[in-house]
C-alpha cells in the first residue's frame, strides 16, 4: 500500500511473513489492562491498534486476568526489581505474557516496547526484557514561534495550530505524543528558545493548557521558553532585574498562574544574555541570579528551571569556543536545586563534527543537561540523508577524564559521575506539518534515535538504525542490511564533503546552506567563516594550543594529550585544534593539502555511491518513499558538488597547489 510516512514507525502493516504472523495470532489473544488510569488507557488502545494492525485480527481488551491462555497482561508491581518508576519489565509466565512496572507510566513504554518486540520480528517464547531509563528528563525543544513558523525547521510549518487551539485539537497532537511516548520522550518545550513573551499571556496559556491535556495521557510534561524580559514587557514594570523584589513577585505570580492552568508544568527554558536575548547581565546580574529567580518561583510546584550555556561574546579577536566555560564553570555550586544547565554537545554550535564541550565535567555540583540538534540546521536540512546517532554517540562516548579513565560525558549527564540529582537530556526537534513530519524521510531516523539515546545511552547506532529501518520501510533482511550501513556511513559522508579534517562553520551565513568559506564580514564578528578556518598562506585551521586561543586548557589533562601535538591529533579534530601548514604530512601519507581534497571529492562521490545502494532496496520498500529518498539523495549529490568546488576552489586561492591528479577530472 501507498504510504506517505505519517505513521512514523508506528507503521503496524499486517506482518507478510504468514507463519510468523500465525505464531503471534495463535500466542496473543487478548488484553488485560486491570485498573485503569489515562497513562494505562494509552497503552491499551496503543497495544489494541498495533495487534490489529500486525495480526490481522483484534484482540479484546479485558479487565480482569481470566479467561484463554494468551493474555498480555498489563500489571502494577511495586516489587518489581527496576531501576525507577518509569522501567518496565517483559516477561512470559506460562502462556501469558506480562508487562510490568512499577507504575502506569512505566506499562505505557512497556507496551510500546511490546509492540516493537514484534514489529522487528522477535519471537515471544523466551521473552524477559527489563529496561529503565538512564535519563530523567527526555525532552523535545522546539523552536516554533507564534506565528506558525519555525526557527530553523525545514518540514514546513509548526505543528501547533495556535489560531485554532485551544478550541481545536488535531488528532495530529495525539500522533505526536503517541510517537513520541514510544521512544520514551517525557517533556516537551513547545516554543522558541528565542522566546515571544506572549507565550505567558491569556491569550496563549490556555492554548498551551489544551496541548498539555492532549500530551498527559502520554506521560508528556509540558516546557516553555520563556522571556526574560517579561515583566517589563507583559507586567508593565519599570525592569526586569531578577533581584528586584517586584519582579521576583512578577514571576511567583505568573508561575502559580501557569501551574493552576497545568498543574504538572515541568518547567522553564531559558536563553538569557545569548544572541541579543535579554537577560540577568542586563542589569548586572549572574545567570544564576537570573536562573536562581525562577528556581524559587518553580520549586513550591516541582517545576524545574533549564538555563541555557549557549552563550558567546561577538569579540573578533576572542576565541567563541571558551565563552561558555568561561561564563558558566565559575557559577558551578550557585544554583539552585531545581536549576539544571543546558549546554550543546559541542562547544561552538551544532557543527556537522565537533569535540564534546569542555564545560561537561567541569561542573561537579550542577546538573547539566545535554542539548542535540535533531533538526539539520548545519547538516544539510531536509534533503541530506544523515543519521545522526553516530554524532550523538560520539559525543554521549567522549571521555572527559575528569574523574579518570571512563569519566564519559554520558556518565556526567546521567548523573552517575558527579551524583546529579537531576538529569536531562534535549533534542531540538525537527518535525513540522509536512505529512511525513521530518521532510526527509531519515529525519525520522534522527527524531526516532534522540529518543533511544536518552532512555539508553548505551544502545548502539548500528542496534538503533536497524530497528528502526525495520519498523519504518522493510524487514526484508538484505535490504535491512543495506539501509543500516547507509545510515551508518552517511554522517561521516557528510562531514568529508562539508568540513572535513575538523573544519567547522563555514556555511552560507544566515540561512546555514550551502558553503560560503570566503565570509568575512557579519553583524557577529565571530561568525564569519574566516574567523574559523583561518586559511592563510603558510596553511588553515584554528590553533587552540598554548600558541594560539588555548581553548585547549579547558580540558582535563589528558584530553589536552590526546589533542594538543598536530603529529598525533586525530585527523577528525587536526583543525580544529590547529593551523597546519599546507605541505605537512599527514599520518594518512598524503599532504594536508592532498589530503583535504582527498575528503571533499571522495565524499562528494560518496553520495553516487548511496545512490546506487539506495536504488538496491527499491524492491523491498514502499514506492512512494522510496521515490522520495532518492530524489533528495540526488539533491543530495547536487550540494556535495556545490560545498566540493566552493571549499576546494577557495582554499586552493590559499594553498596553491595543484588539485591532486586522481581528482582532475571532469564529472
Ligand atoms: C544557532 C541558531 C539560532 C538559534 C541558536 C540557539 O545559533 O542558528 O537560530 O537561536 O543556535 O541555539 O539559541
Amino acid at each position: 500500500s501507498a504510504d506517505d510516512g505519517y505513521r512514523l514507525w508506528l507503521k503496524y502493516d499486517l506482518i507478510k511473513n504468514e507463519a510468523q504472523r500465525k505464531q503471534y495470532a495463535t500466542a496473543l489473544q487478548s488484553i488485560v489492562s486491570g485498573s485503569s488510569t489515562p497513562m494505562i488507557g494509552s497503552a491499551t488502545k496503543e497495544l489494541q491498534l498495533g495487534l490489529q494492525g500486525l495480526l490481522g485480527k483484534q484482540v479484546q481488551v479485558q479487565i480482569t486476568a481470566s479467561g484463554k491462555a494468551g493474555k498480555i497482561i498489563l500489571k502494577i508491581d511495586p516489587a518489581e526489581k527496576l531501576a525507577n518508576d518509569e522501567g518496565y519489565h517483559l516477561y512470559k509466565a506460562n502462556s501469558d505474557f506480562i508487562i510490568s512496572a512499577k507504575t502506569d507510566k512505566g506499562l505505557l513504554y512497556g507496551s510500546f516496547a511490546f509492540l516493537r518486540h514484534i514489529q522487528t520480528g522477535q519471537s515471544l517464547a523466551q521473552l524477559d526484557a527489563s529496561s529503565s531509563p538512564k535519563i530523567q528528563l527526555r525532552m523535545l525543544n522546539h523552536w516554533d514561534n507564534t506565528n506558525g513558523s519555525i526557527e530553523r525547521g525545514y518540514a514546513g510549518a509548526s505543528l501547533w495550530k495556535w489560531y485554532e487551539l485551544p478550541e481545536n485539537l488535531d488528532p495530529r497532537y495525539t500522533d505526536y505524543a503517541r510517537a513520541n511516548a514510544s521512544i520514551g520522550i517525557n517533556g516537551t518545550v513547545v516554543n522558541n528558545v528565542n522566546a515571544s513573551a506572549r507565550f505567558l499571556t491569556p491569550e496563549y496559556l490556555p492554548k498551551v493548557q489544551a496541548l498539555a491535556g492532549v500530551f498527559r495521557p502520554y506521560g508528556i510534561k509540558i516546557f516553555l521558553s520563556i522571556n526574560s524580559a517579561a515583566p517589563k514587557i507583559l507586567g508593565g514594570l519599570a525592569t526586569s532585574d531578577p533581584l528586584d523584589p517586584k519582579v521576583r513577585q512578577w514571576w511567583v505570580d505568573k508561575t502559580k498562574e501557569i501551574y493552576k492552568a497545568i498543574p504538572d508544568f515541568g518547567g522553564f527554558l531559558v536563553k538569557a544574555n545569548s544572541e541579543g536575548e535579554p537577560g540577568p547581565q542586563d542589569y548586572g546580574r549572574s545567570h544564576a541570579d537570573g536562573a536562581n529567580m525562577l528556581a524559587e518561583a518553580l520549586a513550591p510546584f516541582g517545576g524545574v528551571v533549564i538555563w541555557r550555556a549557549f552563550v558567546y561574546k561577538a569579540d573578533p579577536n576572542g576565541d567563541r569556543f571558551k565563552a561558555a566555560y568561561e561564563e558558566f564553570k565559575p557559577l558551578d555550586g550557585t544554583f539552585k536545586e531545581n536549576a539544571l544547565i543546558q549546554v550543546k554537545n559541542g562547544p561552538i554550535d551544532f557543527q556537522p563534527r565537533e569535540p564534546f564541550s569542555p564545560l561537561f565535567g567541569a561542573m561537579p555540583k550542577t546538573p547539566l543537561a545535554l542539548e542535540f540538534q535533531i533538526t539539520q540546521e548545519y547538516l544539510g536540512f531536509s534533503t541530506n540523508f544523515v543519521y545522526l546517532a553516530p554524532l550523538f554517540k560520539e559525543c554521549l562516548e567522549s571521555d572527559t577524564y575528569v574523574k579518570g579513565k571512563g569519566s564519559t560525558v554520558a556518565k556526567v549527564v546521567d548523573g552517575t559521575l558527579h551524583g546529579y540529582e537531576k538529569t536531562a537530556m534535549a533534542g531540538v526537534a525537527n518535525t513540522g506539518s509536512d505529512r511525513n513530519w521530518t521532510g526527509h524521510m531519515i529525519g525520522q531516523a534522527n527524531w526516532y534515535a534522540f529518543g533511544r539515546l536518552a532512555w539508553d545511552h548505551m544502545l548502539t547506532s548500528e542496534a538503533i538504525a536497524q530497528e528502526w529501518t525495520r519498523m519504518t520501510f522493510t524487514q526484508d533482511e538484505k535490504a535491512v542490511a543495506i539501509i543500516t550501513d547507509l545510515l551508518l556511513n552517511s554522517r561521516e559522508n557528510y562531514v568529508n564533503f562539508t568540513t572535513p579534517l575538523g573544519l567547522h562553520h563555514i556555511m552560507g551565513e544566515g540561512l546555514h546552506f550551502g558553503p560560503q568559506p570566503w565570509l568575512a564580514r557579519s553583524a557577529r564578528p565571530d561568525w564569519t567563516a574566516v574567523y574559523y578556518h583561518r586559511a592563510d598562506a603558510n596553511g588553515i585551521g584554528f590553533d587552540r594550543t598554548k600558541t594560539g586561543s588555548n581553548a585547549l586548557a579547558q580540558y582535563a589533562p589528558e584530553v589536552q594529550a590526546q589533542w594538543s601535538d598536530p603529529e598525533t591529533c586525530p585527523l577528525p579534530y587536526l583543525l580544529w585544534f590547529h593551523h597546519v601548514a599546507w605541505d605537512k604530512k599527514l599520518s594518512s601519507g598524503r599532504t594536508l593539502w592532498d589530503e583535504l581534497c582527498h575528503r571533499y571529492y571522495e565524499g562528494a562521490e560518496s553520495v553516487v555511491q548511496m545512490q546506487k545502494d539506495w536504488a538496491k532496496v527499491e524492491p523491498a520498500v514502499d514506492p512512494e518513499l522510496f521515490a522520495d529518498v532518492a530524489g533528495r539523495l540526488a539533491a543530495q549529490r547536487r550540494e556535495a558538488l556545490w560545498w566540493r568546488d566552493a571549499c576546494v576552489l577557495y582554499f586552493q586561492e590559499f594553498s596553491k597547489m595543484p588539485i591532486p591528479a586522481p581528482y582532475q577530472k571532469p564529472d
